[in-house]
This record gives structure tokens, sequence and C-alpha cells, in this order.
């Protein structure tokens, strides 16, 4: 026995980070040690060998791969010799970069990542789709603000089954909240049915408002809702406020009018960061025989996303479920949603890494 206890491995903290290298994130295309995914690592005796504990921190609790991420995390430490045990305890922080600053935007210390959806025309199902992204990524564990900065008519009160005015404590005001995720409308600062004719400089002011003067807490993505189309809402407001990137919407006719290109390239211009294209309405399942039925021409947000060399996050079916929930205000992002939302983190991610250094240990 004592032969065999000389002979015994002892198990190295180095060892432990050699093996988990051989992990290589698919989309930040780095190993997990160099990405300072690893954390807490400790080494102890158990039985013949050791036991070895870690946290594997995501950059997101939205991510992808996080259950493949384990097994692998499981079995490449396993395997090294003299290792009796492995427990990985998996968690999430969601990192922020820096924004590119423009003079006099708000600023929003508190908000790791405001991404804009936007569109190239109206109509598109921009709202539908920025409620359901919000509740599906609030779904997966993350802290979610969504903004309703759509001057022309705001839509997220009523997705979200939120009407009420918002409230103001210490001069700040306090977000209305609803399917875990914390809600700021212009719609619940005017009266509901009244139209309002928004003139340019009370649109920033109002913005600006509905931004920086919440107390949102701490949050992982904030999503602003943006006016449609390429006009002057949408611009002023992509340049006031500090974007870590943009979704474009669109649907399958607007791809073909080259609407969608036009979006793309007025953000590229601005220089704000594409995180993907998603299309809308993109075919119609027959709910009797679930057969897709693609009514317009198909595969154009995935060809355009190729050709301006901007990430797919997927296509949403026309879908009468969406709508009728939509104007029930009760979103309930089933699959579709789900896998769009952790595309977008991702990307989110691929963004934010690009500011890690390159040896982190
Ligand atoms: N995938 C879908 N399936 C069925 N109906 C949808 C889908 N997406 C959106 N809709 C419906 O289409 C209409 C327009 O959607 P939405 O309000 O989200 O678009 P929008 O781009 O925000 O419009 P606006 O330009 O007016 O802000 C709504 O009635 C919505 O319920
Ligand atoms: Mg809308």
């Amino acid at each position: 026995m004592l032969f065999k206890k000389e002979r015994q491995e002892t198990v190295t903290e180095e060892a432990v980070l050699q093996a988990l290298r051989q992990i290589i994130d698919p989309d930040l295309h780095r190993d997990i040690v160099s990405l300072g995914m690893i954390k807490d690592l400790s080494i102890e005796p158990h039985g013949d060998g050791s036991a070895v504990n870690f946290t594997f921190e995501l950059t997101t609790p939205a991510c992808p791969v996080r259950d493949r991420f384990q097994r692998q995390a499981e079995e490449v430490v396993s395997a090294i010799p003299g290792v009796t045990a492995v427990t990985v305890t998996m968690s999430a922080n969601v990192r922020t970069a820096a924004p590119h600053r423009n003079q006099g935007q708000v600023e929003l210390p508190s908000v790791k990542n405001v991404i804009a959806i936007a569109s190239g025309k109206g109509g598109v199902g921009k709202s539908t789709v920025a409620s359901n992204l919000a509740v599906a990524l609030a779904g997966s564990g993350a802290s979610i603000g969504l903004v309703d900065a759509d001057i022309y008519g705001p839509s997220v009160p009523m997705m979200m089954g939120v009407t009420k005015g918002v409230q103001a404590e210490n001069g700040r005001l306090i977000p209305n909240e609803a399917y875990g995720v914390r809600l700021m409308s212009l719609g619940f600062m005017t009266e509901a049915g009244r139209p309002v004719v928004w003139r340019g400089p009370m649109v920033g002011q109002a913005v600006r408002q509905m931004l920086a003067d919440v107390n949102w807490g701490e949050l992982d993505y904030l999503l602003v809702d943006l006016p449609p189309g390429t006009g002057d809402a949408s611009l002023t407001l992509a340049q006031s406020i500090p974007l870590s990137g943009v979704v474009v919407v669109t649907t399958p006719q607007d791809v073909a009018l080259g609407i969608a290109t036009k979006a793309l390239t007025m953000f590229r211009n601005l220089q704000v960061p594409i995180l993907g294209i998603i299309e809308n309405m993109s075919y119609f399942e027959c709910p009797n025989c679930h057969e897709q039925h693609h009514i317009f021409s198909h595969g154009g947000g995935q060809e355009a996303g190729t050709a301006l060399h901007v990430p797919f996050l997927g296509e949403v079916p026309l879908d009468i479920g969406i709508r009728e929930r939509g104007d029930a205000g009760r979103p309930e992002p089933g699959p579709i949603f789900e896998s769009i939302a952790r595309k977008l983190a991702a990307q989110v991610s691929i963004r934010n890494s690009l500011s890690i250094p390159l040896a982190v240990r």
C-alpha cells in the first residue's frame, strides 16, 4: 500500500488548467482558461487521489453551449491521472466593454450592455421581437431592461401587459416590471390614447429621461426598441445612447427591397456594431399539418447577413399565437426566441471578448 502511495500522482493546479485549455469556446475561438472562465480552483485529497473543484464562469447565463461545456470540463479533468472526483459549479457573469462614446451621450453606469433593436421600416415586428427576446433573456437568469423608445407608437406597454404610469423616487423614475423585465416606455409618460406630436428636442429629452433618470439597478442587458426606419428619429437616438450594438429585424420582403441593407448601412456608418439580423414573419407554419409555407421568398435574411458579414440570428415564423400573445400582453417566448436570445447573448460576448487581454492567467 505504501508503495502505491509513493507512486500516486499529485494533481497540480497547472495540470488541471492544462487539461481545461483543450476546451475552446466555439464563439470566442479561444480556450476557456485564457478567457478567464475558470475560477476558485481547489484541489483536495480524496480517496486514493484528489478531488478537483472549480467554478466555470460563462460570459452569459444564456450561453448556447452551457451543458456541453460542463460535460467537457468534467471529462477532461477526470482524465487526469490521480483525479478521483470533479465538481464543476456553473455560473455566469455578463461582461461589458466600454462602447465607443460620443459627446453628449447619456451615461448608464449600472448597465453592462445596451442593445438597440432597429428595423428598416415599420411594422416588421420589432417590438414583438424586442419583448420576446427580453423575456427569454430574463428567463435564462440575466437581469434585463427594455426601453420603448418608439416615439411614433409605443407598443411595449401593451405587449408586456403593463400600462400604469411610472413612479419617481428621489428624483429618479422607478421602472415598471413584468415577466422579470424592467420596463420604461414613452407610453408610461403620456396619457393612453392621446396622440403625441414629438418635436426633435423633446424626443431627445424624453428618451434621455427614460434611460439616464431611471433607477435601473444592475442590468446585464438593456434592450432599446428604436423607432422604425432610418429617419431622423432613429438616427438621433442611436447616436445619443452608448450602444454595445444593434440588432436589425427584417421581413423577407424587406430584405428583397433592400430596406434591411439600408438600415445596416446606416448603423455601420454610425460605427455601431451590428450584432445580427433576425428575419421575422419568415414563413407560415400550418397549425394543422405543421408544414412550413414560405409565402415570401425564403432565405433572404441569411443571404443578406452573409453578404454584409453580419451574423444571422434566426428566423421567426408568422404565427397567430405570437400576435395573439402580443395583443394580450402575455409574451411567451418558445424555443425559437430562446435560441435567438442565446445567439444574441453570444454575439455580445464575442464583442466584449475582443477587449479581454490575451493571457488572463
Ligand atoms: N412573427 C409574427 N407572427 C405573427 N404576428 C406577428 C409576428 N411578428 C409581429 N406580428 C404582429 O405584427 C404586428 C406588428 O408587429 P410589431 O408591432 O412588433 O412591429 P413593429 O416593427 O414594432 O411595428 P412599428 O413599426 O409600428 O413599431 C403586431 O400586430 C404583431 O402582433
Ligand atoms: Mg414597434
